[in-house]
């Protein structure tokens, strides 16, 4: 596990990413390991623009204009590790299909959003979820939705508000403050909002902290 060899003590997002599994349904799920922290949210919110930016490898995850780009759970872990029995990553970054609306059949929509909230409820590994928030539209319906499920399966999020370059930087503040207080009385929303922008490069250092620290605590 993390800390017993000398690439463990390299900081997690100074080294490079590699894909390893891309999961279409639960029973192809790896086995519970290492803490995985998973960016959830709508479509086209920008999670695997986001995950490419957090490891600053622009084609690691595919991202698309097009909702619905990705179908599967995909993991990514920090490169060099067999992945044998004392020799894990010490975490998995975990992309996720969007919900909400996606350009495809419905049967296929309706399969992923399954596996989403599947996954979210169901993987005691899963130590963090990011619930990403495009800033231009803020918390919607189905997010709320999501967010209740958490709440229920007792699973901690925290909001990351994604694209902040699409708003006037004056927006921001007031934005983070809205998001706050509709947050504020549920039990497993983790306080404090991020902010980020994968195209202008803002808040990853913020999110690779939590990120980092999150990691730390379920590694000890
Ligand atoms: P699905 O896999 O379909 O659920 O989408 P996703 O949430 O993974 O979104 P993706 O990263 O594929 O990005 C969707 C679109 O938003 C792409 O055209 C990205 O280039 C764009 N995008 C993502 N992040 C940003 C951002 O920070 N700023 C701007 N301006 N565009 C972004
Ligand atoms: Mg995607």
């Amino acid at each position: 596990m993390a800390g017993t060899t000398e690439k463990d003590d390299k900081p997690l997002f100074g080294r490079p990413w590699i894909f390893i599994r891309g999961v279409p349904a639960m029973k192809f799920l790896p086995p519970e390991g290492p803490p995985e922290v998973a960016f959830a949210g709508r479509s086209n919110v920008g999670k695997s623009s986001l995950i490419n930016a957090l490891v600053g490898h622009k084609g690691l995850a595919r991202t698309s204009n097009t909702p619905g780009r990705t179908q599967e759970l995909n993991y990514f872990v920090p490169e060099g590790y067999s992945g044998e029995a004392g020799d894990l990553p010490p975490m998995a970054l975990v992309d996720m299909p969007g919900y909400g609306y996606a350009q495809a059949p419905k049967e296929h929509v309706d399969a992923w959003t399954k596996l989403v909230f599947d996954y979210l409820r169901g993987r005691s590994t899963l130590k963090r979820v990011y619930l990403l928030i495009d800033s231009r539209h803020g918390i919607k319906k189905n997010d709320e939705e999501v967010m209740t499920l958490l709440d229920k399966a007792a699973v901690s999020y925290q909001v990351v508000l994604t694209k902040t370059d699409k708003i006037k930087e004056a927006g921001v503040p007031r934005l983070i403050a809205e998001t706050t207080e509709k947050i504020r009385k549920r039990p497993a929303a983790y306080p404090g909002i991020i902010a980020t922008s994968s195209e202008k490069n803002e808040g990853l250092d913020e999110l690779r902290r939590a990120i980092g620290d999150t990691v730390e605590i379920a590694n000890i």
